[in-house]
């Protein structure tokens, strides 16, 4: 039997302040307020001005994590983020945004797992520390979609913003207990959810900029269909590890890709809309940064309680998908 725990610690996010509305959008491409808001439940969302990176919002929300844990430069490991979006191909923007912190030569590392990225975040971090191996990781989830969405495409432009958010894991509790996991993928659907150019299969050329295969293209109805299943069985699988089921969830934080689908996944779910955190309204899908940012908020504006037992499920490009169940201690 495992002794050692991983546990939350501490959270931060961040979201640049300039702010689209759909009626900003409306002026852009031929959409409106109440189509926006009837099919995907997205009022606003964050677009990062040019001059801010991925890595310039993935330092403000790790510092706020590392703020909220209490937790010093030396005392950090590790630094690892899920993104899609990184400031280069490489250098990798971990190493970047650690070096700003001050953090030393830790190891540091993105990986890919599109919207799934913080949960499969989380896992790792889990992983080196149930093992041993290490003490206390960073761990972030963090997107600058705005960068590669195609704002003459009515389809995917209403849907994203930009946004980071950070978690300290640590082998020390109190703290939200990593507990129950699933996590999976299925590359023979990647093609629903893309950016087509830009890696090897497809550089870079004049014409693929014209035709914007550099941007985001997306199948959105197989897409909506395959992420409630994906949750679901996520979020179920989680908690079955966990020998919990869904009567002992008091909340389930979900990736923030349409209100919907979120809608979907909670009936499927079998729980009561009050037990969901939703802020799409606010944010748009944020892909990797989605959870953390909510679960940041949760944290923060007393949603979750000491003794909850949090369900986080997520899906995205891939397709990839994860839940991980995470308990409160009582003592906050
Ligand atoms: O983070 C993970 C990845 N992304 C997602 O999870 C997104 C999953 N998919 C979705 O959220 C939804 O499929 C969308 C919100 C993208 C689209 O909703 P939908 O209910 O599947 O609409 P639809 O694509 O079937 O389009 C319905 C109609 C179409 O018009 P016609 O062909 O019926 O005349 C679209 O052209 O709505 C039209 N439409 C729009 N109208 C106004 C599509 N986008 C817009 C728009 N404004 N922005």
């Amino acid at each position: 039997m495992n002794e050692r725990h991983a546990y939350i610690k501490g959270t931060g996010h961040f979201a640049p302040e300039p702010i689209l509305t759909n009626e900003d959008l409306a002026k852009i491409v031929d959409t409106n307020d109440e189509w926006i808001t009837s099919r995907t439940g997205i009022k606003q969302r964050h677009i990062a001005p040019d001059d801010m990176a991925n890595s310039d919002m993935s330092f403000e929300a790790a510092r706020r994590a590392m703020d909220d844990a209490g937790w010093k430069p030396e005392d950090v490991q590790a630094l690892i983020i899920g993104t899609v979006t990184p400031d280069f191909i490489f250098p990798n923007t971990a190493a970047l945004v650690a070096d700003r912190l001050g953090l030393g030569k830790i190891p540091c590392y993105d990986f890919e797992a599109g919207c799934t990225g913080f949960i499969y975040g989380l896992i790792q971090a889990k992983a080196f520390i149930e093992s041993g191996m290490m003490e206390r990781i960073i761990v972030i989830g963090t997107d600058k979609l705005s960068a590669i969405t195609n704002y003459e495409d009515r389809n995917t432009c209403v849907l994203f913003g930009d946004g980071s958010g950070a978690a300290c894991i640590g082998s020390e509790g109190p703290g939200g207990l990593l507990g129950g996991i699933h996590w999976g993928s299925d590359g023979s659907l990647g093609h629903l959810l893309d950016q087509p150019a830009g890696g090897t299969r497809n550089p870079i050329t004049h014409e693929a900029i014209d035709q914007k295969k550099n941007t985001i293209h997306m199948a959105g109805g197989e897409i909506m269909k395959s992420a409630v299943r994906a949750m679901r069985d996520s979020a179920l699988k989680a908690l079955d590890e966990e020998g919990l089921t869904y009567k002992d969830v008091n909340l389930l934080i979900s990736h923030q890709a349409n209100v919907r689908i979120i809608e979907s996944t909670a009936r499927v779910l079998r729980l009561d809309w009050k037990d969901v955190y939703v802020n799409i309204d606010r944010y748009g899908n944020t892909s990797s940064a989605s959870i953390p940012i909510a679960m940041d908020e949760a944290l923060h504006n007393g949603t979750i309680k000491p003794g909850f037992t949090v369900v986080l499920a997520a899906f995205g490009a891939g397709l990839t998908w994860g839940g991980i169940v995470v308990r409160w201690s009582d003592e906050s």
